[in-house]
């Protein structure tokens, strides 16, 4: 596996693989990595004759400074387990090389961004689209891959390629859990030994919440989410709603809905989680 640092190379490279007739798939990340990611790359692997991942822990995506501080960065350990998965190409820029200048961009994404994730962290979705736009420029792959687990990001990855008329193929992989059903996270490596235990119920309660589905109201089924919540140490739940999964926003009426996203985020200790179940109703 080749490193690249300089998006010049990068350019340069992925330019003449493409001339060559390679499809290439691409993986962003922002590192820390874990199976999930692992999965992303294998996929891409096997689909296609090239595989570029990118590392980067992109500062305009953060709403909270402390967070972008602490957030993990394990560069060396990273590239161990990248070269297990048959990835051809890391690209690990630096902030600099990235945003050269302060960008002024901004996008709209509408009643997208106005829920959950994006009514929560503002100006998330503003600088996760400024990122992925650029990369999508800097690589050109021909298909790119994210996880289910970020749903909401998925659908404005969608909106991007959509709105500025990207020739890729947008990948969703399904969320790869721990054997207990907790949701792999860069994040949960900040969490300690009793955090890690007690942030499986942001699943428990996703699955609680499944199994209500046809017989309760939605009030009620958030009712029993929150009271689920309450009873863990150190959970503080911020939402859990149910929508459309691929608009999300929120459903009218389960009876009428034929598939569900239950979508949540809390806090365990110190540490904001997202989790996410697509339920088929039909
Ligand atoms: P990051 O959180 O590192 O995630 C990189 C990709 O891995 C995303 O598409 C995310 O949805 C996927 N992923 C993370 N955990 C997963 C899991 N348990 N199962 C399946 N897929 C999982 O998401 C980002 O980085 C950034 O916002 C990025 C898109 C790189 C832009 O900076």
């Amino acid at each position: 596996m080749q490193v690249i640092t300089q998006v010049n190379t990068l350019r340069e490279t992925m330019q003449a693989l493409r001339c060559s007739g390679k499809s290439i798939g691409f993986v962003p990340t922002m590192g820390a990595l874990h199976e999930g990611h692992l999965q992303l790359l294998r996929a891409s692997v096997k689909d296609n004759d090239i595989t570029v991942c990118s590392i980067f822990v992109n500062p305009t995506q953060f709403n909270n400074a402390e967070d972008f501080k602490l957030y993990p960065r394990t560069l060396e350990e990273d590239i161990v387990q990248l070269q297990t998965t048959g990835c051809d190409y890391l690209f690990a820029p630096t902030p600099d090389d990235v945003y050269p200048q302060h960008t002024m961009l901004q996008f709209s994404f509408g009643k997208l961004e106005q829920v959950m994730e994006g009514e929560h962290r503002p100006g998330h979705f503003n600088g996760v689209a400024t990122i992925v736009g650029k990369l999508f420029h800097m690589v050109q792959p021909h298909k790119a891959y994210f996880g289910q687990k970020d749903l909401q990001q998925v659908a404005i990855v969608r909106q991007l390629i959509f709105g500025l008329g990207f020739n890729v193929e947008l990948v969703c992989h399904p969320t790869v859990r721990e054997a207990n059903g907790l949701a792999m996270s860069s994040r949960n490596k900040r969490l300690n030994k009793e955090q890690l235990v007690t942030a499986v119920s942001l699943y428990e309660a996703l699955q609680l919440a499944k199994s209500q589905l046809k017989y309760k109201s939605q009030e009620s089924i958030k009712e029993a989410v929150a009271d689920y919540l309450r009873q863990k140490p150190e959970v503080t739940l911020e939402y859990f709603e149910i929508a459309n999964p691929l608009t999300l926003q929120p459903i009218e009426s389960i009876a009428d809905a034929r598939e569900v996203a239950l979508c949540i985020a809390a806090h365990v200790g110190p540490v904001r989680l997202i989790d996410n179940l697509v339920v088929n109703l039909s």
